[in-house]
């Protein structure tokens, strides 16, 4: 990405479309993970707004609960907590099977949760690289049980499942994912902690078009987007010594409201599933073409189903 680019992610013209234009959700079933916090919070607050059945799926139910009575308050609206730890892949299981028996369907599926420059000795549940694992590998275990739900979704609208990636995954030199870097190793250790967000973002992106396509070709009514929700101030840095981290959330980011543009819109707005990847705020974008590539997709694909397959 040259810095022209950079610059265009970071400082898009000013939105087009506000969550305030999305049409009335009443009857939709939503996950959204990592809905406590930042970008998902936002999310659900925007969902909720438009009457939607909301469940905010995350690790700690202090934090969710906090959350929900606040939103609570905001809105009118009560999301439901629903436990999901993405660093566990058995709980990960625990936590699909349990929302099958919650509902039925889910029309929309918000996959957010994620963490940034977590500590290099932090790891899974299962050994592997902890912004890895989470974003990607836990939400392709998440995904894949809940599929059937999303092929049950009420006709005549699309399930939609929506990857909050982000501009980063442009960032992986050569474009190619090292998958010796997934788990702990002196590969990993070697590549460093943005290179590791850079790789899982790129894999999110990567995954998504992959189940675009499949859902395509198979004739299913589910469409996959994935997104940059922008520079957005979050508490995605909460735990960070770094001065410079601190002074960068500080003048860098836009307010978390705007976070939430871009996933609503691709999420709610009917000619959003038209396309495969949106950038802030709520535009069609391109993403890095090692994403498109056939190749990539289904080595991407073979390798999540190895490290899953064990808790399918
Ligand atoms: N902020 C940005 O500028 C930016 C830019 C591009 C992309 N993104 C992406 O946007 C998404 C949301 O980030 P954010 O900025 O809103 O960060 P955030 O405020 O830190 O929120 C992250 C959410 O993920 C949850 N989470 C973390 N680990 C989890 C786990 N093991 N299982 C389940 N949930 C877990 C957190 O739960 P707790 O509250 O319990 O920690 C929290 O709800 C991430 O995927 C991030 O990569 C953010």
């Amino acid at each position: 990405m040259s810095f022209f680019q950079w610059l265009q992610e970071s400082f898009p013209p000013a939105p087009k479309w506000r969550p305030e234009d999305a049409p009335d959700l009443t009857g939709k079933v939503v996950i959204v993970t990592g809905g406590n916090a930042g970008i998902g919070r936002e999310i659900t607050k925007g969902l909720l707004k438009k009457n939607a059945k909301v469940y905010i799926a995350t690790r700690s139910e202090d934090r969710a609960r906090e959350a929900i009575d606040v939103l609570t308050t905001e809105t009118g609206k009560k999301a439901a907590f629903h436990q999901l730890d993405l660093s566990d892949l058995a709980q990960v299981r625990e936590s699909a099977q349990a929302f099958a028996k919650r509902e039925s369907h889910i029309d929309l599926l918000y996959l957010n949760a994620g963490v940034m420059l977590p500590p290099i000795d932090a790891l899974t549940k299962q050994g592997y690289d902890l912004t890895v694992g989470i974003s990607l590998i836990g939400h392709h275990l998440f995904l894949r049980l809940l599929y059937p739900l999303l092929l049950a979704a009420p006709a005549p609208d699309p399930a939609r499942i929506i990857w909050v990636a982000s501009f980063a995954h442009h960032h992986v030199p050569g474009g190619r994912l090292n998958y010796a870097t997934f788990t702990d190793g002196p590969e990993r250790r070697k590549t460093g902690l943005f290179l590791l967000y850079d790789e899982a973002k790129l894999a999110q992106v990567t995954l998504s078009v992959y189940l675009a396509n499949r859902a395509k070709e198979r004739g299913e009514r589910v469409v996959s987007i994935a997104l940059h929700p922008g520079n957005i101030n979050t508490e995605i840095f909460r735990d960070k010594k770094s001065w410079l981290l601190k002074l960068w959330v500080r003048v860098y980011p836009w307010p978390t409201p705007y976070g939430a543009i871009t996933p609503l819109y691709a999420g709610t707005a009917p000619e959003a599933v038209e396309h495969k990847y949106l950038r802030p705020w709520a535009r069609p974008g391109s993403p890095n073409l090692i994403a498109l590539d056939v190749t990539e997709q289904d080595k991407l694909w073979n390798w999540l189903e190895e490290q899953v397959k064990d808790y399918l």
